[in-house]
């Protein structure tokens, strides 16, 4: 049977499918049943530095293919959030999202998120729906390597980078967020996106525009992590539209070490990630694999 085992650096994970931010990681007890569930690590909701309510409803649907949702990354803030970190990470392996709007308070967040136990720190530079943060500052490669650059003087886990696929200069920023000490990069974020009501000749978002999730978005995460796999040395971590093991074997194939699931955790339950390993694990004795790692790039070397 081959191994599911991955790294990501120096992040060793059980098995290569983590929760990706923003679904059933508001709480410990939500990362906790998660692990349980088959997850190799739990991406923590994205937190700032003060409580946020995020945008008002409606905030969230479905449409074809996937999701959409302008949450506008409501969260307890840090002080709140130790807690449910805490508690998570005696259970498993816990990455830390944080959010903020300059580098010191990138670098801030992410210290106490490793003086909380987290195994990585991921930063949000990729939400599409949140004025002042996210791919506000994602999308400006010197902007990404300040930010990145504060981080890594401050923390001594490794630091992840989620990225935008809104940009045309996705690998620029990834090779920024590389030479100023990423880790690793994270991609992708949701696609920016908007819903119209007819009716009501107007959008239906209070934030009128919204990221779009879920497997409708899989072919633009796979074409990025497979760009970004000849643009970077550091590892991947490939994220959107994953809900089976041959979605997932589609982003190891272009370049990543291992994948977030977040759309089908709503779609297909927590169970989502005991059905990619068996069906990882099938594959891999079907078609002579050892393990993930032989697999990692392999339709793109
Ligand atoms: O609002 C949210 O929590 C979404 C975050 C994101 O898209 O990165």
């Amino acid at each position: 049977m081959g191994s599911l085992r991955v790294s990501i650096g120096s992040v060793r994970l059980d098995r290569p499918g983590m929760v990706a931010s923003g679904i059933m990681d508001e709480t410990g007890a939500s990362m906790i049943r998660m692990l349980r569930s088959g997850a190799g690590a739990v991406v923590s909701k994205s937190v700032g530095s003060v409580p946020k309510p995020g945008h008002p409803n409606p905030n969230f649907t479905e449409t074809v293919g996937g999701c959409v949702n302008a949450m506008g990354l409501p969260n307890p803030g840090i002080d709140a959030f130790g807690e449910e970190m805490r508690t998570a990470v005696s259970e498993g392996p816990i990455v830390g999202s944080v959010f903020g709007a300059s580098p010191e308070e990138f670098a801030m967040l992410a210290d106490r998120m490793e003086d909380y136990g987290a195994c990585a720190v991921e930063l949000n530079l990729s939400c599409p729906h949140a004025q002042g943060y996210g791919m506000e500052l994602g999308t400006d490669p010197k902007v990404v390597a300040g930010i990145v650059s504060a981080v890594s003087d401050a923390v001594s886990v490794p630091v992840w980078v989620k990225l935008t696929p809104n940009t045309h200069i996705l690998t620029q920023i990834a090779s920024a967020a590389e030479s100023a000490g990423a880790d690793a990069i994270v991609a992708i974020n949701t696609l920016k996106a908007m819903v119209i009501v007819p009716e009501f000749a107007k959008p239906l978002m209070s934030n009128k525009t919204c990221g779009l999730s879920g497997r409708c978005i899989k072919p633009v995460g796979v074409r990025a992590v497979w760009d970004l796999h000849k643009a970077v040395s550091i590892p991947i971590v490939g994220v959107g539209g994953i809900e089976d093991h041959r979605d997932a074997l589609e982003y190891i194939m272009a370049g990543a070490s291992a994948f977030q699931v977040g759309t089908g955790v709503l779609t297909r339950g927590p169970e989502v990630f005991a059905d990619i390993n068996a069906g990882l694990e099938s594959f891999m004795e079907e078609h002579g694999y050892p393990d993930i790692r032989s697999m990692v790039g392999v339709a793109n070397d």
